[in-house]
């Protein structure tokens, strides 16, 4: 009998998100795993595939937020990960593990001659602006409209910007996210929109030797999921260049786009790269590689170290090994093969569209897609933003697609992981065709 995956309002997730409410604020500690009416608890996972509490399993498209490349549960990495759990998971010594990692990440891309692992995407971000402005001795960075890269003050403005404030299209304006943020910050975060190198370097223009650095991510999910154009980034590389700023690419999500990162298809260099998510194997990773100049800034070996760095989990040898291991196996031919399945499911995707005749598109690149409720791919952040009655339809197709047995990235996007065959990509395309059959009426509110 088909399984009913409908979330209940009783049961094990509505009983343990009770007693969550009265310990957590919002019942959790991210808020990205809330759900209506409440979230749901995972049992166990394997492949391509979770099971929650309930017993209810479903096609795995979120993959832990993009950090998951190999699906949940990978045999070679859980064998490596035991048996370095027996031998200890973390020590006031160094091990072999984080040399032997560095050695691997530094070999996939010849601009990392120096590499500092840290513990999440944010602290990456945040180490390499702070590396910048080091090496700069300039307090300003500059950073993409809506771009998100974790929760750094200096790194968060203006990711939540809407109509209301974001000001205009020629200086958009820097909006905090997090109430109480200090207006010096404000005064500190340089907004450019994406892909529009004109405005862009007008803006950068007006602070010329202010700025450290600039920060960009070349396939940003909250812009739209869109390529950053070659001509955006030769631009910023330029202006970087004649005015002794560092351009820094936060490589969090989209390092899985290439096998020395999503860089790896543009002509440019950055100075600095962030990284994180899937180069910890499924476990808390971050960290920053690039020149061995700018990254001297951090060695404690000099007479006067300009950025002292350090973090007490920082290259821990269990995310080492689970690291090291996930990266080896995602070899070329693993990312040829699961790019290509990318290829095929936005091709699917797209089909389905033009099937349902709905005005909705898919936008993408590496192995991750979005959907959107707008007839063209968007340009960039403004483009992007769904409104009320976008975000009511996007709602509807992710809870159709959720109670058939598949979880998507609450913005209708997915990523793919080497567990994935096309079975997982038929499924998908199939259960979004009913869903945009279903509520095509939704549509004409747009
Ligand atoms: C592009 C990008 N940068 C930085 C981060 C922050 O990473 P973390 O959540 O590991 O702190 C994220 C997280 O989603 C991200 O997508």
């Amino acid at each position: 009998m088909e399984q009913d995956k409908k979330i209940s309002s009783s049961g094990k997730s509505a009983e343990l998100y009770e007693q969550a409410l009265t310990l957590m604020p919002g019942g959790c500690s991210r808020n990205t795993v809330l759900r209506d009416p409440h979230p749901l608890y995972a049992d166990f996972a394997e492949g391509a595939y979770v099971t929650d509490i309930e017993g209810i399993k479903r096609i795995d498209f979120a993959n832990n937020m993009a950090s998951l490349i190999h699906g949940h549960a990978h045999p070679q990495v859980v064998a490596a990960v035991t048996a370095q759990l027996h031998r200890g998971t973390a020590f006031t010594l160094a091990t072999e593990s984080e040399v032997r990692y560095a050695e691997h990440l530094c070999s996939r891309n010849a601009g990392f001659e120096r590499i500092r692992f840290v513990n999440s995407g944010t602290e990456a971000v945040m180490s390499c602006l702070k590396a910048a402005r080091a090496f700069t001795g300039r307090s300003k960075i500059a950073k993409v409209e809506g771009a998100y890269h974790g929760l750094y003050d200096y790194a968060e403005i203006s990711q939540t910007a809407g109509p209301s404030n974001w000001g205009e299209q020629d200086m958009p304006s820097s909006v905090p996210v997090a109430h109480g943020t200090p207006e010096s910050v404000l005064n500190e975060v340089v907004v450019i929109p994406f892909n529009d190198p004109e405005r862009a370097l007008a803006i950068l223009e007006q602070h010329g030797k202010e700025l450290a650095c600039v920060l960009v991510d070349l396939l940003p999910h909250r812009v739209g999921l869109i390529p950053a154009s070659d001509v955006f980034m030769t631009t910023l590389r330029k202006w970087t260049q004649d005015n002794g700023a560092l351009l820094i690419l936060d490589e969090v999500i989209t390092f899985r786009g290439g096998y020395g990162g999503a860089q790896d298809h543009y002509e440019m260099q950055p100075d600095l790269t962030a990284m994180g998510k899937m180069i910890g194997g499924g476990f808390p990773v971050g960290a920053l590689a690039g020149r061995k100049e700018v990254m001297e800034v951090m060695n404690p070996l000099q007479d006067k170290v300009l950025f002292p760095h350090s973090g007490t989990f920082s290259a821990n040898p269990v995310t080492m090994v689970a690291g090291l291991t996930a990266m080896s196996l995602f070899d070329q031919d693993a990312l040829t093969r699961l790019n290509a399945l990318n290829d095929q499911v936005r091709n699917q995707i797209s089909e389905a569209i033009r099937i349902a005749q709905v005005p909705a598109c898919v936008t993408g690149g590496g192995s991750m897609f979005r959907v959107h409720m707008k007839p063209e791919p968007p340009k960039n952040y403004r483009g992007a933003y769904a409104d009320a009655a976008e975000v009511k339809v996007r709602t509807a197709i992710l809870d159709h697609v959720f109670d058939n047995g598949i979880m998507m990235i609450n913005t209708c996007s997915g990523t793919l992981s080497t567990a994935m065959t096309n079975k997982e990509i038929d499924i998908l395309t199939e259960v979004l065709l009913e869903g945009f059959r279903k509520f095509k009426p939704l549509f004409a509110d747009l």
